[in-house]
């Protein structure tokens, strides 16, 4: 009864989260991916939901069953997610990026399976890079205000350092590292969070519960922002 009359600190918010990895098409039956296994993301979907939030989540390919009350939008390509967030983004209040989106696909594609030359050569991958999806989003934000703008940072080293660059050059209020293989496929994960006035270590916890501290850090900085 009493959990019915707590304020729920994202009612009436409109959130829209990428969430998994993406699947950059070689030919019809091969492609290039990454081992991000979207949990992450699915966990802060499920969260933002808790908290009130009406959520869209926009996925690239996983094995994780849609959480509750979430709307969902499966892509495979880092150009289909980039047009399915450009999509909805209008009147959105939160875009938080979770996806582990794929910087480059394949700019030889083939339209049919490759076939094996006995003796010949493999063939050769040209690539070109993919739309930045957050920057694009974070270019919306500087015109309207809105969406308010999360990015996820997945390193290998030096976090702080790298994490608070991050931050800076995609010109975004809130930035989420991590170790990317401390996290991806896991259970749990430690987080840290950059923001103007520094970072925040969030210690090592299942990935709901850290969703759930990340949601309630955002929504405390959506209330200052409207003070
Ligand atoms: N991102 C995105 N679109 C891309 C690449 C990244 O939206 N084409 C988002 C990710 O979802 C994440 C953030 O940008 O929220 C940071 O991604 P990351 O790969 O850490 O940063 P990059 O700028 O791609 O730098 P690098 O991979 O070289 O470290
Ligand atoms: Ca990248």
């Amino acid at each position: 009864l009493v959990a019915s009359f707590q304020h729920k600190i994202l009612a009436g918010k409109r959130v829209l989260i990428t969430a998994g990895p993406t699947f950059e098409a070689i030919d019809p039956v091969r492609g290039i991916t990454n081992l991000s296994s979207g949990k992450m993301g699915y966990a802060i979907a499920r969260a933002a939901r808790e908290a009130g939030a009406e959520v869209t989540l926009v996925s690239g390919p996983t094995a994780l069953p849609t959480p509750h009350g979430v709307r969902r939008i499966d892509v495979l390509s880092a150009q289909q997610m980039h047009d399915a967030v450009m999509a909805g983004v209008e009147g959105q209040h939160v875009f938080i990026g979770v996806a582990a989106v794929a910087d480059w696909r394949v700019a030889n594609a083939s339209e049919q399976k490759l076939k094996k030359q006995e003796g010949g050569a493999p063939p050769q991958l040209e690539f070109v890079q993919n739309a930045d999806i957050l920057a694009s989003v974070a270019a919306t934000t500087s015109l309207s205000g809105w969406p308010y703008c999360v990015g996820f940072a997945a390193e290998s080293e030096n976090l702080v350092e790298y994490g608070a660059a991050k931050r800076e050059r995609k010109g975004i209020p809130l930035l989420v590292g991590n170790i990317g293989h401390h996290t991806f496929g896991q259970d749990q994960n430690s987080i840290v969070l950059f923001d103007e006035n520094g970072h925040t270590v969030l210690p090592r916890a299942d990935k709901l519960t850290l969703a759930r501290q990340l949601v309630s850090e955002i929504g405390k900085r959506l209330e200052q922002r409207s003070l």
